[in-house]
């Protein structure tokens, strides 16, 4: 079994993990905790989304954050924009990179962007090359890739051509999110077959996997053993989508740090830091979090 001698975690926590969350944060608590975050040693980091603020009003404050970051050297900052709009927002901030999202299914693409499919994909093209246009660095995510509450069981071959299009657009890189937790390793042998046939390199291929059943690391794991090199995951399993109630938690960046520390994978993270600073969110969240490391490191 090959594995790879580094893997990159891109940690979403705040904007992912932020983005359901009651209880509103100050920017400035923002700001510590993208300071902490870079202190335990992430690379590359999701910062806020330029949203609309009565979507999203946890992060309203996206213009006045990415204004103020301090960013650090050899850190990588995103931003979530989901249309013309947004990508506005974004560039007067001073990002330098953005994603964009998309559902492969229906459903949740009415009930997250309020537009059918096909059109939110084509507004998300179109953001791409603007982006790219703007030199900006461009990921692309794609929800619902295993498969969707409503809608059923997601057709692999049919999210590889979402990817597709993305790359063929300009995008860096496509970040196949299993919104709701639904894979197992089976499934995301499914996906990444498709993705290999369609031809996406797989250095272009991010994971993005909710821990909903307990699968989050198997999957990881699974899509590691499969060639790729890039994980997401959110600081003691926060995060999920307003939009989406099925979406538990984010697969908690200390279990994957754990678990690629112990594989000999080099991640740049220290676990301990992150273990810190998981305690320092529960705090500020008002709330004991699911990720498992965490709570058995500072036991
Ligand atoms: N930033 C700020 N405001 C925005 C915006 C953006 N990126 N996009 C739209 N708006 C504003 C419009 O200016 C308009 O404001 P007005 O009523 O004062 O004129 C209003 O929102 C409605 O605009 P419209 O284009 O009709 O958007 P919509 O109401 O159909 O909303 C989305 C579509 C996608 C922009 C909105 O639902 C949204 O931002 N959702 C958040 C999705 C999300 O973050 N999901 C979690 C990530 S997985
Ligand atoms: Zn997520």
């Amino acid at each position: 079994m090959s594995q790879p001698p580094r893997v990159q975690i891109v940690e979403v926590s705040p904007r992912d993990g932020l983005q359901a969350e009651e209880r509103t944060l100050s920017t400035d608590t923002k700001l510590e905790l993208l300071d902490r975050l870079a202190d335990a040693g992430h690379t590359a980091i999701e910062a806020t989304s330029f949203v609309s603020p009565t979507a999203v009003p946890q992060l309203a404050d996206a213009d006045e954050l990415l204004t103020r970051l301090r960013r650090r050297p050899g850190v990588r900052y995103l931003v979530l924009v989901p249309n013309p709009k947004g990508l506005e927002r974004a560039a007067a901030a001073g990002a330098t990179e953005v994603a964009v999202f998309v559902s492969a299914s229906e459903s949740y693409s009415r009930k997250n962007l309020r537009r059918g499919r096909e059109e939110t994909i084509a507004t998300a093209l179109g953001v791409v090359t603007d982006a790219k246009v703007r030199g900006l660095g461009v990921r692309a995510y794609v929800s619902m890739v295993i498969a969707d509450p409503d809608d059923g069981p997601t057709d692999p071959a049919a999210v590889a051509e979402i990817g597709l299009r993305f790359i063929g657009a300009g995008a860096d890189e496509v970040s196949l999110g299993d919104t709701i937790g639904a894979g197992t390793a089976k499934g995301v042998r499914a996906l990444l077959a498709a993705h290999a046939a369609s031809g996406i390199p797989v250095d272009r291929i991010a994971v993005h996997f909710h821990d909903t059943y307990g699968q989050g690391l198997a999957n990881v794991l699974t899509a590691i053993e499969l060639g790729v090199t890039t994980v997401d995951a959110s600081i003691g399993g926060i995060g999920g989508s307003p939009f989406a109630k099925q979406a538990s938690g984010n697969l908690a960046t200390e279990d994957v740090a754990w678990m690629l520390d112990g594989m000999g994978i080099e991640t740049g993270v220290d676990v301990r830091k992150l273990a810190e600073t998981t305690k320092w969110m529960a705090q500020q969240l008002g709330r004991e979090l699911p990720g498992r490391a965490a709570r058995a490191l500072l036991s």
